[in-house]
Formats: structure tokens, C-alpha cells, sequence
């Protein structure tokens, strides 16, 4: 997909999104909502979701996309690397990332993007893999990050 094509996508699904959460501010409710629209609107997004962390422990929240591992092993793979970096993470080619967790082999790149409350403390991440290598790149980054920040607006 071309980037001025990619952009207006995302600018359109943020705007359905804004007017979808005037509904509620119920967190798991728009995960949830994020989590459907952005897996249907891009073909790329093979398997989209929010892994929660509760306690140190990352656990499976909503998702599309085939089965997901529950829980994340701490300080393995993308997901933690996001929390532990506390930014987004772009893996053009997860077989490259050391530790990397696959819970599909048909993954091939992957964005994480951490969630953070009021407060800038990090709740959550959004992980979306992809099929094929180097699916994301800086206008994914950008956008979801704007996205994941109306959660808990
Ligand atoms: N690949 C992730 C694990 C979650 S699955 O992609 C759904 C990771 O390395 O943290």
C-alpha cells in the first residue's frame, strides 16, 4: 500500500473510532473496537491485538487472528521489549529478533505499541504481526500510536 494511501486510511479510521468512543470510555471496549476495525480495514494485519499487563505478566486481552499465546514470558520477545523501552518497536523480520515469541509461524514482521493511562504509565501494548517482511513502517508507528491514545482518553 502507498504511504499517501496508508495515511488516509488511518486518518479515516481514527475519526470512525473517535465518534464510535463517544459510546463509552470502557478501556476493554475500545481495545476491543480498535482491534476490529483496524484487522479488517488492512490487508497486511494478519493477526491484530492487545496483550494487558497485569501484575508483571502480560496476558492476552481482545484479538483477531488465529490463537495467541495467553501469557508472555517477562522480558522475551517484542512485546516486553516495547514495554521495556517503553516505545514502539518496528521487527521487519521477526526471525532476526532475538527471543522473538511465535505464537503463529506464518508471522513474519511485527509493530508493537505500548498503551499508557493518565499518568504515562504503560497497561497495555498492541501487537499486530504480519505475513509478510517489513510490512511497518514510520506512518504505521505514528498513527497507531495516535490511535492506542484515545483509550483511555
Ligand atoms: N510476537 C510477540 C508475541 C505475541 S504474538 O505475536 C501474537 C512477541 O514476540 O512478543
Amino acid at each position: 500500500m502507498n504511504t499517501e494511501k496508508k495515511k488516509a486510511r488511518y486518518q479515516r479510521i481514527y475519526k470512525q473510532l473517535e465518534e464510535l468512543f463517544s459510546k463509552t470510555t470502557d478501556p476493554l471496549a475500545r481495545m476491543s473496537t480498535i482491534t476490529a476495525v483496524l484487522h479488517h480495514k488492512f490487508d497486511y494485519y494478519f493477526w491484530t491485538g492487545f496483550y494487558r499487563l497485569v501484575h508483571d505478566d502480560l496476558i492476552i486481552c481482545c484479538y483477531q487472528g488465529s490463537v495467541a499465546c495467553l501469557v508472555l514470558e517477562k522480558n522475551k520477545g517484542v512485546c516486553w521489549e516495547a514495554i521495556n523501552q517503553k516505545e514502539t518497536i518496528i521487527v521487519p523480520n521477526v526471525h532476526e529478533f532475538p527471543n522473538h515469541i511465535a505464537c503463529d509461524s506464518h508471522s513474519k514482521s511485527e509493530i508493537v505499541v505500548p498503551v499508557k493511562n493518565r499518568v504515562g504509565e504503560i497497561t497495555a501494548v498492541l501487537d499486530v504481526d504480519s505475513k509478510e517482511l517489513d510490512s511497518f513502517d514510520e506512518v504505521d508507528a505514528e498513527n497507531l500510536e495516535k490511535i492506542v491514545a484515545l483509550i483511555n482518553q
